[in-house]
């Protein structure tokens, strides 16, 4: 895409990030939920949002199917539209970064060289990519929209994981197999994350 930004200068704001962080008492990052339609990515983001909402952390899930209906209603699922749905949400969990905040996205994001751009955006450890790892086949019988058996007739020819490809992550800082624990021992894995990071402190 063609950035068109000449003559625009870049305003610096007087309230840092380090001064919203202080204020929340809690370091701002990203965590990147990727996995195939069906996998739990916002069952988890929402369960583990929900969690750090109860301590006192300013969260925020921004969600493919949410998001899909307003910032990003004139994209679809060409592998190009895809792109610019992870490029625009990588640059708004960029500035909720900025804001203080925890960010929690929950978005298929099939391409590895997408979830690239997003972690690149953002200094070195504020991007955790947290792969939701579930074989298709399981993905497909929960089927939870019905949207796996719209595909394998042939009425969604685009579909992730039927007639679009999933990249698994590489290199992921957390794999949750969603297939094979509870919800709350995926939700104790992503806080175990987060404090090993030191980005926030369990106090009994
Ligand atoms: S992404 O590939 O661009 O990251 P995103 O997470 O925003 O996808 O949206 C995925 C959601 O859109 C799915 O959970 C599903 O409900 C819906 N959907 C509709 N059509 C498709 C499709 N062709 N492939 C995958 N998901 C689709």
């Amino acid at each position: 895409m063609k950035i068109k930004n000449t003559n625009i200068i870049w305003h610096h704001a007087n309230v840092s990030r380090a001064d919203r962080e202080a204020l929340h008492a809690h370091k701002s990052v990203i965590l990147w939920f990727t996995g195939l339609s069906g996998s739990g990515k916002s069952t988890l983001a929402h369960a583990v949002e929900d969690y750090l909402h109860k301590m006192g952390v300013s969260t925020y899930v921004l969600d493919g199917d949410n998001v899909r209906q307003g910032l990003c209603s004139d994209l679809g699922f060409t592998d190009s539209d895809r792109t610019e749905n992870i490029r625009r949400i990588g640059e708004l969990a960029k500035l909720m970064t900025e804001a203080g905040i925890i960010t929690l996205t929950a978005f298929i994001s099939p391409f590895i060289s997408d979830r690239d751009i997003a972690r690149k955006l953002v200094p070195s450890g504020d991007f955790l990519e947290i792969y939701c790892s579930c074989p298709i086949e399981t993905c497909e019988q929960r089927d939870v929209k019905g949207l796996y058996k719209k595909a394998r007739a042939g009425q969604i020819p685009l579909f992730t994981g039927i007639g679009s490809p999933y990249q698994v992550p590489e290199n992921p800082e957390l794999i949750v197999n969603t297939h094979e624990q509870t919800l709350s021992e995926s939700v104790e894995h992503v806080i175990k994350l987060l404090v090993q990071r030191g980005l926030i402190k369990i106090v009994d």
